[in-house]
């Protein structure tokens, strides 16, 4: 009632995220684009919420990020640290009184695709907390000493928030050590977020995100006491990631989900995600399932690095050989169960299988 949008968002969020725990996808996702317009009733009525903006481009510097309505899928050590931190964190009132906190600091690193912005709207759900997105990358400018003024801008901003403040992209400061910048901004940079993070008082939580760890300043990489690394999924993660994303928990699947997860080695969240959505968008237009074999298919092309469009068509005796190559040597099921996917007789599982290897 107060056009408190800050407020108005989290609340909805809650409820989108409690409609999608409650198997109302299709509810929850239109609550969410609802919410992700920009309020324009509440900016009419006079409230704007005021984020802190480049003084050049005037964009935003930063950006309230959703709570996600996706699960996410970790391995045991990785989930393990998480509940950790997310645990710490709701007390730290109690640590602090007893001398024992410690800074509210994750560092997330690893392969793109793996899930780390999607965790760090998980902990700031966990935690009930709204989500600050910065983007390192999008914070640099190109007008000296604005990168600077950009980054305090934040650090300014999200202390009074009881928020999650989520540093994406963190190894784009490293970049600034390229020929367009004076090398004495890279140092100021770096100096700027050291000041920044120790600014701020112990009950702020701050995720920062790299692919790069390397790059990461190591004085930077020291300010974040829980790390977290989020690797490729394993085979059993790749499982659940099957099983959630293209056959919606149904149990009866559960053959085909172990079955995609020996073959898609090597793919990350986020590539399961779009080919197991690719085929369920096929699914819906052409009113009939992706065959396994099409899915397959696709599996393959994208861990060769050679994406292929997920369609309907019949395969031609190319994609038969491929398939039973991929079968062969990751599936680990026999020829004959082979040749029941691909829909060719045993023998021919048996020639191609001989050709593959002379060609
Ligand atoms: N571990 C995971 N569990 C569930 N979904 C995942 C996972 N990793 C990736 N995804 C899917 O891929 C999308 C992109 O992942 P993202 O969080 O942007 O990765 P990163 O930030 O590491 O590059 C996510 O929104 C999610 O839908
Ligand atoms: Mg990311």
């Amino acid at each position: 009632m107060a056009a408190d949008y800050t407020a108005v968002r989290r609340l909805g969020g809650q409820i989108a995220k409690r409609m999608a725990e409650q198997n109302d996808l299709e509810g929850a996702k239109s609550l969410q684009n609802l919410l992700r317009k920009r309020g324009v009733p509440l900016q009419a009525s006079g409230y704007a919420e005021a984020l802190p903006r480049d003084a050049g481009s005037r964009l935003p510097l930063i950006e309230e990020g959703q709570w996600p309505t996706t699960p996410i899928m970790l391995g045991g050590d990785a989930g393990r640290t998480i509940s950790q931190f997310i645990e710490d964190a709701q007390h730290i009132g109690l640590l602090a009184e007893k001398g024992v906190s410690a800074r509210l600091g994750l560092l997330l690193y690893g392969p793109p695709g793996t899930g780390k912005t999607l965790l760090a709207g998980h902990i700031a759900a966990s935690l009930r907390r709204p989500l600050y997105v910065a983007r390192l990358d999008s914070l640099i400018s190109s007008r000296l000493g604005e990168t600077a003024k950009n980054i305090r801008g934040i650090f300014e901003f999200v202390p009074s928030r009881n928020a999650v403040l989520f540093l994406d992209e963190m190894d784009a400061i490293a970049k600034l050590r390229d020929d367009r910048h004076e090398l004495g901004e890279l140092k100021r940079v770096v100096n700027t977020v050291l000041q920044g993070l120790d600014s701020l008082t112990d009950d702020v939580v701050t995720v920062g995100a790299t692919n790069h760890p390397h790059l990461l300043d190591p004085a930077i990489w020291r300010r974040f006491p829980y790390k977290v690394e989020l690797n490729l999924p394993d085979e059993d993660v790749r499982a659940s990631m099957w099983e959630h994303f293209l056959f919606l928990g149904d149990d009866g699947r559960k053959d085909d989900g172990r079955l995609l997860a020996r073959v898609s080695d090597g793919l990350n969240g986020a590539d399961i995600e779009n080919i197991a959505l690719a085929a369920r968008r096929r699914a819906i237009l052409s009113n009939q399932d992706s065959s396994l074999a099409h899915i397959l298919l696709a599996v393959g092309a994208s861990r060769s690095g050679n994406p292929r469009l997920l369609d309907n068509r019949e395969l031609d005796t190319a994609d038969k050989k491929t398939l039973t190559r991929l079968l062969h040597d990751k599936g680990g099921i026999s020829q004959s169960d082979i040749a029941k996917i691909v829909g060719v007789s045993r023998q021919m599982v048996h020639r191609y299988l001989k050709e593959t290897l002379d060609g």
